[in-house]
Parts: C-alpha cells; sequence; structure tokens
C-alpha cells in the first residue's frame, strides 16, 4: 500500500489557515492531521469542531481527526458534520470502545483507534477487524515537537502480525516525533500512514518535505 502523509496542522501558523491549506492541497500530503485536545484526557487544550469546520472549507483532501477527548461518543455526530472524514479515538480514553467503533462507522467515517505508549499492541485482538486504522503514538499525546519513541517500530511489527492474522485491511498510522530519518524504517516495519507536524510546518520546504518523508 502507498505510504499517506497527514501534516499535522497543530504545528501551522493559525492566523493563516487559507495559506497553509493551500500548500498542502498542493503538495502529495493525502491527508490533514487535526489534532483535538479537552485538557482533560491530555494535559492540553488545542480547539474543537469550528477549526475542523474552517479546514473542511479550505480543502478536499481527507480531514483526519484525532481526538484526544477523554468521553468522545456525545461529539461523534458532531465531528461528522464538521467535516471529519477519520475519526481516531483513543483506546485509553473508551470504556465502552466497540460501541463508540459502532457509532463513528454508522456516521459513515472510517474508523481509528489510538493507543498510546505504554498501552500494547495486544488489547486490540477483539477489536483489530472492526477498525479501519490504528494510531500508534509515538509520543505522549498532548504537544508537537516531542522526541520520538524507539520502542514504536517494535509495535509496528506486532501490529502488522496482528492485522495480517486477522486478515483486517485496517492501517497502520504513527504520530509523533516523526521525522526524515525515522520515517523510512516506520514504512519498511508496516506503517502506512505518518504523521508528522513540526517536521513539516518547521521546515524550510514543507512542500519537499513531505516528499522526502514518503521516500
Ligand atoms: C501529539 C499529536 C501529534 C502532533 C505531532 O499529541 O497527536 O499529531 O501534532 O507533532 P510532531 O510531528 O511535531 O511530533
Ligand atoms: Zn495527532
Amino acid at each position: 500500500m502507498n505510504t499517506i502523509i497527514a501534516p499535522s496542522l497543530l504545528s501551522c501558523d493559525f492566523s493563516r489557515i487559507n495559506e497553509e491549506s493551500e500548500m498542502l492541497n498542493n503538495s502529495s500530503a493525502e491527508w490533514f492531521h487535526l489534532d483535538v485536545m479537552d485538557g482533560v484526557f491530555v494535559p492540553n487544550i488545542s480547539f474543537g469542531l469550528p477549526i475542523i469546520e474552517a479546514f473542511r472549507k479550505c480543502t478536499n483532501k481527507v480531514l483526519d481527526v484525532h481526538a484526544m477527548v477523554a468521553n468522545p461518543d456525545p461529539y461523534i455526530s458532531d465531528f461528522k458534520k464538521a467535516g471529519a472524514d477519520n475519526f481516531t479515538v483513543h483506546y485509553e480514553a473508551c470504556t465502552h470502545l466497540h460501541r463508540t467503533i459502532s457509532a463513528i462507522k454508522s456516521e459513515g467515517m472510517k474508523a481509528g483507534v489510538a493507543i498510546n505508549p505504554h498501552t500494547p499492541v495486544h488489547l486490540l485482538n477483539d477489536i483489530i477487524k472492526d477498525l479501519d486504522l490504528v494510531c500508534i503514538m509515538s509520543v505522549n499525546p498532548g504537544f508537537g515537537g516531542q522526541k520520538f519513541i524507539e520502542n514504536t517500530y517494535q509495535k509496528v511489527r506486532e501490529l502488522k502480525a496482528l492485522i495480517d492474522k486477522n486478515n483486517s485491511s485496517c492501517i497502520i498510522e504513527i504520530d509523533g516525533g516523526v521525522n526524515l530519518e525515522n520515517a523510512r524504517k516506520l514504512i519498511e516495519a508496516g506503517a502506512t500512514a505518518l504523521v508528522a507536524g513540526s517536521t513539516v510546518f518547521k521546515s524550510e520546504n514543507p512542500t519537499e518535505t513531505i516528499d522526502k518523508l514518503r521516500g
């Protein structure tokens, strides 16, 4: 499967969202990664529905919403209405994960589950067949610009094996500290979608960086 690059808009200049979106629209990036943080599940507050709506007006590309939210269930249909295509919730935040995933799919969105660095891959055993995407967090969620956790490669290989064993069509996304050094190794280990915030938006030439991340 071709690698998907998903720049994280958390690192963009929010006073220039039209220009930042235009840059991504003219780049080879497939997805816009949008990090929603509630100040409860993670120790930071980012943005919510109005910003998703704003980006929806700026692009036809896939809006990949990453909900770092303690209780996402009441907001699932609101995110669909705001324009989300993919909706990823955290394993650690959902008591009734199967119900949450079913609700996301019944809204017509792709359903994802993100796992924190301390959460083992095998806990997804009984849900993997129902998922469109698993996001392996390669940093502790909450902030851009953190250092990549090396144990991620092993988790990608384990997740790939779990997906293959279950004949699942789920794809593997990596989020946090992705850069030009680790991107190739992540793709080789089985990752399909790479989220990159600071690597893209802090680079001299973001469009070229997106191409380089693809390898
Ligand atoms: C972290 C977010 C990431 C973040 C990635 O909690 O989920 O998507 O924006 O930023 P970088 O690529 O700078 O680590
Ligand atoms: Zn994210």
